[in-house]
């Protein structure tokens, strides 16, 4: 089975360690026009493939993201409509990111930054505390990554809310919400807001003003998601108007962010260069196995994106 390695951003070939390298006799990785003859490629691996990339490819089958969000392959005008799209689903990058969500809610609710500005300046001063009990989270997104953040938040005491496209079951300590009504009423109980939507033609712009003043005064957003779901000058202007507290960000329409870029330098905003979480290079591997070998036997992939929903 041969496999091309597409992306215009990296070079996918630094992603080949001991784990990838493993499957080299059953799967020889082959780079984007390198002279193989493009009939023999059945399945490529990517991450922002080139433009016309899949235009050269007319036996491929399916198409691995080395993440967990698939848009990046979705989003390439090329792409055919009987490629597959798979994606990587791996528990232990859910778990990652639930530390990383943790860590930004706690920072909200005991006011970690003006303990970091008292320190700067030398206050000795106790701000008083609140429990986990007194603010409430909302999640936009309860899927593979979602539901783990949204488990663990509970279990810490967070009341937790977590809005879904369908109807969804929740565990005791989770409220489950779905659709445009459900979200405006997740929203109005919501302090902290969790975005880990995938970036659909549905999800892209919905971080945005009127989201924003449907929340609780004084709230908090962690974004994991894309950076596209999120209209950066109503983020500025939310923070201005102390309609939000702060953010934290790890996601942007443009990475690496331009230097120039307000976020940088905002009071407000703690900011991460999309490092929440990786899936790990073993989970890579395996997607790419046992994609090759459900291509090979002619069956469905497993993790493949429904293409009519975008995810
Ligand atoms: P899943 O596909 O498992 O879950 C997506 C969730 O979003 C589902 O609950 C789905 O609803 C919901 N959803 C999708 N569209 C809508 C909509 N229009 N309205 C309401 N809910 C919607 O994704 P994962 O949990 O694996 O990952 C989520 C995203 O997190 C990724 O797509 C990626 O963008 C981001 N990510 C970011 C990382 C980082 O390092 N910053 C790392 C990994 C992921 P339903 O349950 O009804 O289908
Ligand atoms: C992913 C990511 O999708 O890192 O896995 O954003």
């Amino acid at each position: 089975m041969k496999c091309v390695l597409l992306s215009k951003r990296f070079d996918l070939r630094k992603y080949l360690t001991p784990e990838i390298e493993r499957l080299q006799d059953r799967i020889s990785f082959v780079d984007h026009l390198d002279g193989t003859d493009p009939a023999d490629i059945e399945m490529a691996v990517g991450w922002f493939p080139q433009d016309d990339a899949f235009d050269h490819y007319p036996n491929l089958k399916a198409a691995c993201s080395i993440g967990a969000g698939a848009d990046n392959i979705l989003n390439c005008p090329s792409l055919r409509h009987d490629i597959h799209v798979v994606r990587v689903v791996e528990p232990a990058q859910a778990q990652m990111m639930s530390g990383f969500v943790i860590w930004h809610a706690i920072y909200h609710q005991r006011r970690f930054a003006t303990y970091l500005q008292n320190q700067r300046d030398k206050v000795w001063k106790r701000i008083g505390q609140r429990t986990t009990q007194e603010v409430p989270i909302g999640i936009l997104g309860f899927g593979a990554i979602g539901a783990r953040v949204a488990a663990d938040l509970a279990q810490l005491g967070f009341p937790v809310k977590v809005w879904s496209r369908s109807a969804k079951p929740t565990a005791a300590g989770i409220t489950g919400f779905h659709g445009a009504d459900g979200l405006d009423a997740m929203l109005a109980e919501t302090e902290i807001l969790v975005n880990l939507l995938p970036l659909t033609a549905e999800t892209q712009g919905i971080l945005n003003g009127a989201l924003f003043s449907k929340m609780r005064r004084g709230g908090y957003m962690i974004h994991v998601g894309r950076g596209p779901h999120l209209v950066e000058q109503d983020l500025l202007d939310a923070l201005d108007s102390g309609q939000l507290a702060g953010a934290s960000l790890d996601v942007f329409h443009v990475e690496p962010l331009a230097p120039e870029h307000p976020f940088w330098v905002h009071p407000k905003i703690v900011l991460t260069p999309h490092d929440a979480c990786d899936v790990s290079l073993a989970a890579t591997g395996q997607t790419i196995l046992a994609t090759a070998e459900a291509v090979q036997a002619g069956i469905m992939p497993k993790d493949v994106v429904d293409r009519s929903r975008g995810y």
